[in-house]
This record gives structure tokens, C-alpha cells and sequence, in this order.
């Protein structure tokens, strides 16, 4: 995925200088001479306008300019805006990330190996994957798959994958290790799975290291439910973190966390975007949800799909069947109203369907 350049510096020097708004008890955010704070766009024409200038600006420059990044030192500004157009939205880190992807939780190696091999065919360009689904092989050989069939390059497929908890006092380690199980030289995405205050810090810090070595584009977090939680990890970062990848769906909207990471321009991401395996009948079946989807003829699962893309939440379905993941990216023929939108809205029951 490619690196919006150059277009967010000023208005980044102008947010540093502006103190952002931001608490850091340390100190440590301010302005670190290294930071590696990235742009964020703040106001949609601004962010079209800036951005078109940076392509052009940036033709000469490396794809994978992490330093660049790094020297930018870009700030918070507000929620991303997603690019409808182009399905995708640039995040806080300056790279461009698909607003929908294909999720491989509970997927076997050979599942995931099938399933990212059928999405990238049809269409997906972001993939979620963990070190603890035990599929980063599989993924790895599904995206492989489609890049010998040309049906993809490396370049044009995010892969994002999760640090676990057990490996959180050996980051470089569980870096180097998703590489070489994914079979790739760099990983657009990488996000620690869950809060755990004794050591996610240093978990992080890893990951920091792994941006500057050129392993890790973006960095983020994934379960952080309290604002607080969330905060003490990022006043104790230098990267801001691009994403939060949390429980999200029609009866659990993450408006407060979403609220809270807009600050810093980290985006959500959805994850049991349909509720979950088992639980999606729930969903699917809510009247709601399914007289919208009569409306417009298309399932309830598109709803909730096109439903997330249009809250703003980055949306990763699972599903290891071809004809559900060919389903899951046809959402963009249709636009919810309104008033469907609201009623979305009003379906929120702060109802986990996941106990952790
Ligand atoms: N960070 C975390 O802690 C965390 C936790 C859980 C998940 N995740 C990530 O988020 C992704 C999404 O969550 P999830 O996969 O657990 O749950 P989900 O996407 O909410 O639901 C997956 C279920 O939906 C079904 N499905 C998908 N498309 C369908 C369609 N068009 N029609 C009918 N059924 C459909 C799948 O069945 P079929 O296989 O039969 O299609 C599967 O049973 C995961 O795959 C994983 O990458 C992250």
C-alpha cells in the first residue's frame, strides 16, 4: 500500500505546535527529535487536496520510506475519513489502508490458505491474520497463491497480523517469527492482541523498533476498552498507534473508545464485525437489520457490512467459504440512508458477544 508523502507536514507542525490537546504526563510525546508521528488528515478537502499533491511529489520516492514517516512527525487531528472511491482511508502512519478486509479467525492453516486465496480474487486487499490463529503459513501461501496468478502484487495486499500476550517480553523475536511464517520481508500491520499492563509496553517498544528497521509499516492495538487503558499505552509511545482493533458490531458500536482514539487519528477496526462465529444468526435475524436488507435486496450480512464501512469502522468479516467471502465484498453498489443509518445506531445494546 502506498505512502501519502509529504502533504501533512505543515499541517502537522502546526498541530505539534498547537500542543494538540493531548496529555503526556512524560513529556516524552512532545516532540521527540526521532518521533516517527505520522500525517493525518483533518478536513477532507483538505487531506484530497494535499494528498493529490503528494503523488505527484512523491514519485521518486521509496515505497517503503518508514524514516520518512519518522521525520514527518505528523500529529492528531480527528477521526480518519474513508475513501469510498478508492476503499480505503490513509491512516495516522501516512499509508493507505483497505477498509474492508478478510478475517481468519478459527480458520485452520489450510481454511486460511483458501479463504485469503478467495478474497484476494474477489476483490479484498486487506488480510487479518494472528500468530495465535496458527495460520500466518497459510495466509502467507494464499496471498503467494494469488501473486503467482497475478491476480495480486505484494504491494497491493495490507497484511496485518497480532502480537500475542506470551510474546509480549520477546517483541523483536515475534516479529522476525510472523515474517518468516507469513513469508514476507515486511508487514503492513501489526498490533499487540490484547492490553496486558505488565509488559505490553516493552511489547510495543518492539514494535517501534521493528517500524525503524523497516519490518512494520503501521503499528496499533487490538482490546483496549477503557480510554484510560488505551492511554496509558500511547503516553508511553513514541508511534502513535494507527488502529484499535476491538469487538464491534451493530449491538456493540465502541462509541466511546472511537470518540476517544479520534484524537490521536487512530482508526477502529471491527472486529466479530457479524457477531462472531455462532452468533451471526443473532445479528442477521434482528428485524431491523433485516428489513434493511429487503430494501436494498442484498443480505443482512452486506447491511452490517456496508453498515460498518459507512460508521467508519474498518470491517474484517471472516468466513471460509468462497461464496459468503464473494458475498462480503459486493457492498459497494449500495449506500444506506440516513435513516437506515440511524437505526443502526439505535440497535446498540453495549452487548458483547465475546467473554475477554
Ligand atoms: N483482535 C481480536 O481479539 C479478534 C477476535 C476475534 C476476531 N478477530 C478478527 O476479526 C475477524 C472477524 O471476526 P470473526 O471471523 O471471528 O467473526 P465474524 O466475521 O463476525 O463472523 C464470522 C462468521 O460469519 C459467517 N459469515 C461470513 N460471511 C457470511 C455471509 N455472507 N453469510 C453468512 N455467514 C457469513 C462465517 O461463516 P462461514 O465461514 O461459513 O462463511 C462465520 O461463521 C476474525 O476473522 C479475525 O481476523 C480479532
Amino acid at each position: 500500500m502506498k505512502k501519502k508523502g509529504l502533504w501533512a507536514i505543515i499541517l502537522a507542525a502546526c498541530l505539534l505546535f498547537a500542543g494538540c490537546g493531548r496529555s503526556d504526563p512524560k513529556g516524552e510525546n512532545a516532540a521527540p527529535d526521532n518521533s516517527t508521528w505520522a500525517p493525518v488528515q483533518t478536513d477532507t478537502t483538505a487531506a484530497e487536496t494535499t494528498a493529490s499533491e503528494s503523488d505527484s511529489g512523491d514519485q521518486n520516492q521509496p515505497e517503503q520510506n518508514t524514516e520518512a514517516g519518522a521525520g514527518e512527525n505528523e500529529s492528531v487531528s480527528g477521526y480518519p475519513e474513508f475513501d469510498f472511491e478508492n476503499k480505503t482511508v490513509t491512516l495516522n502512519s501516512g499509508y493507505e489502508m483497505p477498509i474492508l478486509g478478510i478475517g481468519t479467525y478459527a480458520l485452520s492453516d489450510t481454511q486460511a490458505e483458501n479463504s485469503v486465496y478467495w478474497a484476494l480474487k474477489a476483490g479484498f486487499r486487506l488480510i487479518d491474520t494472528a500468530r495465535i490463529y496458527g495460520n500466518e503459513a497459510g495466509v502467507g501461501r494464499g496471498l503467494q497463491r494469488a501473486i503467482d496468478e497475478g491476480i495480486v502484487s505484494r504491494e497491493e495486499v495490507f497484511i496485518t497480523t497480532k502480537m500475542w500476550t506470551s510474546d509480549f517480553d520477546n517483541g523483536d523475536a515475534a516479529v522476525d517469527a510472523s515474517l518468516q511464517r507469513l513469508g514476507v520481508d515486511y508487514i503492513d500491520l501489526m498490533i499487540l492482541h490484547h492490553s496486558q499492563p505488565r509488559n505490553d509496553v516493552d511489547a510495543y517498544q518492539a514494535m517501534e523498533r521493528a517500524v525503524e528497521a523497516g519490518k512494520l509499516k503501521s503499528i496499533g492495538l487490538s482490546n483496549y476498552y477503557e480510554p484510560e487503558d488505551f492511554d496509558r499505552l500511547v503516553n508511553a509511545a513514541t508511534i502513535l498507534p494507527a488502529l484499535l482493533q476491538n469487538e464491534t458490531h451493530p449491538y456493540h458500536q465502541s462509541g466511546v473508545m472511537k470518540d476517544h482514539i479520534a484524537q490521536y487519528g487512530t482508526i477502529l477496526e471491527s472486529w466479530f464485525p457479524l457477531g462472531g462465529r455462532g452468533n451471526t444468526q443473532t445479528l442477521f435475524s434482528d428485524e431491523t437489520i433485516s428489513a434493511i436488507a429487503s430494501a436494498h435486496g442484498v443480505s443482512s450480512a452486506q447491511v452490517i457490512i456496508r453498515w460498518h464501512l459507512q460508521a467508519g469502522n474498518i470491517c474484517i468479516p471472516g468466513s471460509s467459504n468462497e461464496q459468503h467471502i464473494i458475498e462480503d465484498y459486493d457492498v459497494w453498489d449500495f449506500e444506506l440512508t440516513e435513516e437506515e443509518m440511524a437505526q443502526m445506531t439505535a440497535l446498540e445494546k453495549d452487548e458483547r458477544f465475546a467473554d475477554y
